[in-house]
C-alpha cells in the first residue's frame, strides 16, 4: 500500500473526530455516532483506495453507511478496512477520556472479519513480545511479561473494562501483586498504549468487542508489540456467525498474524476526549486542533500528528459544525 495514504487516513480520522467534537458531554451518544459516521463516509469518497469495509457499523440492514460489505473510496487499491467512528460513544456522550475516531487498513483478505460479540484479549508492548499466552493462568503471564521489562510484577500497571465479568481476573492481578487501571468503555485506546513506552501501561487483558480487538491488533502489529485473543460466542447463532465470517474453529487462540495477516497494514486514530498519549479536541475562535497516531508496519514509523484546522478556509461540512 501506497505510504502516501497514510496522509490521507488521518484526514479520515481528523474528519470523524471534529464531527462529533461538538457533542462531547451532551448525553447524544446516537447523535454524536451518527454524524461521525457520516463524515468518516464522506472523507473516504477522497481517498485513493477501493476498500471494503469488513468491520464498521453493523449490517448493511443495520447501517446506512460503514457497513460490513461496503465499498468505499475514489478508487485504486484493493484493501480491507476496519473502522470505528467513535470507539468509545458513552465516553463522548459523558464528556469522559479515552474516546477516538479510529481505523486500520490492510490489503485484501487481510483483517480478520471479526463478528459483532466478545473477545477475549491479551495485549502488550514490544519488549515483551513472545511473553503472553492467552491459555496461561494471569499470574504466569504477569511474571513473564515483568521479567521482560526487567521490572517487578508490583511495577506493571494492567487495565481491564470495569465489568463484573472481570471480578475473578481483577481478584487474580491484585494478588499477584500487579496494579489495575479499571477503564469504563473503550479497550482499543489502552492496547494502543500497551504498544508504546512510557504511556505507563504494560497490559491490557479481559473480554471486550471482537471488532475492536482487531482494530487493537492492527495497532499492536505496527508498533512491534504483541496480542492473543479468543472469540467468544455465546449462543448458536453466533457460532453460526463466525461461520459464515469464514471462522470454522471459534475456540482457536488468535495470534497477532491471525487477527492481521501479511506484512502491511496501518492504523490510525484521532482523539475526541483526552487519551494522555494524545490530546483531545481543542477549540479555539477560528477553529479546532486534533491529535492524531498514524502507524504502519511496513517501516514500523509511528508519526504524532498535531494538526490546527481553520473553520474559514476547510470545505468540508465537518469542520463547519
Ligand atoms: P461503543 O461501541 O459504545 O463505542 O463501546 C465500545 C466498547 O467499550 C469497546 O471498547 C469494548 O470492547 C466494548 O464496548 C465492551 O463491551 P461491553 O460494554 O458490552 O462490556
Amino acid at each position: 500500500m501506497d505510504r502516501e495514504l497514510s496522509m490521507e487516513f488521518v484526514r479520515v480520522t481528523e474528519a470523524a473526530a471534529v464531527a462529533c467534537g461538538r457533542l462531547v458531554g451532551k448525553g447524544d451518544k446516537n447523535g454524536a455516532d451518527g454524524l461521525a459516521v457520516d463524515a468518516m463516509r464522506r472523507m473516504f469518497d477522497t481517498v485513493h483506495i477501493s476498500g471494503t469495509v469488513v468491520i464498521g457499523e453493523g449490517e448493511m440492514d443495520e447501517a446506512p453507511m460503514l457497513y460490513i460489505g461496503e465499498e468505499v473510496g475514489a478508487g485504486g487499491t484493493p484493501v480491507d478496512i476496519a473502522v470505528d467512528p467513535i470507539e468509545g460513544t458513552n465516553l463522548v456522550a459523558k464528556g469522559q477520556p479515552g474516546a477516538i475516531a479510529v481505523m486500520a487498513i490492510a490489503p485484501r483478505g487481510c483483517l480478520l472479519h471479526a463478528p459483532d460479540m466478545y473477545m477475549d484479549k491479551i495485549a502488550v508492548g514490544p519488549r515483551a513480545k513472545g511473553c503472553i499466552d492467552i491459555n496461561a493462568p494471569i499470574k504466569e503471564n504477569l511474571e513473564r511479561v515483568a521479567k521482560a521489562l526487567d521490572r517487578k510484577v508490583a511495577d506493571l500497571n494492567v487495565v481491564l473494562l470495569d465489568r463484573e465479568r472481570h471480578y475473578g481476573l481483577m481478584d487474580e492481578i491484585r494478588s499477584a501483586g500487579a496494579r489495575i487501571q479499571l477503564i469504563t468503555d473503550g479497550d482499543v485506546n489502552p492496547i494502543v498504549k500497551a504498544g508504546i513506552e512510557g504511556t505507563g501501561i504494560h497490559m491490557y487483558v479481559g473480554r471486550g468487542g471482537a471488532p475492536e480487538g482487531v482494530l487493537g491488533a492492527v495497532a499492536l502489529k505496527c508498533l512491534g508489540g504483541d496480542m492473543q485473543a479468543r472469540l467468544c460466542p455465546e449462543d448458536e447463532a453466533q457460532v453460526k456467525r463466525c461461520l459464515s465470517m469464514g471462522i470454522t474453529d471459534v475456540n482457536k487462540v488468535l495470534t497477532l498474524d491471525d487477527l492481521v495477516k501479511g506484512d502491511d497494514c496501518m492504523f490510525t486514530a484521532t482523539a475526541i476526549t483526552e487519551c494522555n498519549m494524545l490530546h483531545g479536541l481543542r477549540y479555539f475562535g477560528g477553529g479546532v486542533r486534533t491529535h492524531t497516531i498514524s502507524c504502519r508496519y511496513k517501516t514500523g514509523t509511528v508519526r504524532f500528528v498535531d494538526a490546527i484546522h481553520s473553520y474559514e478556509r476547510k470545505d468540508d461540512i465537518a469542520f463547519k459544525l
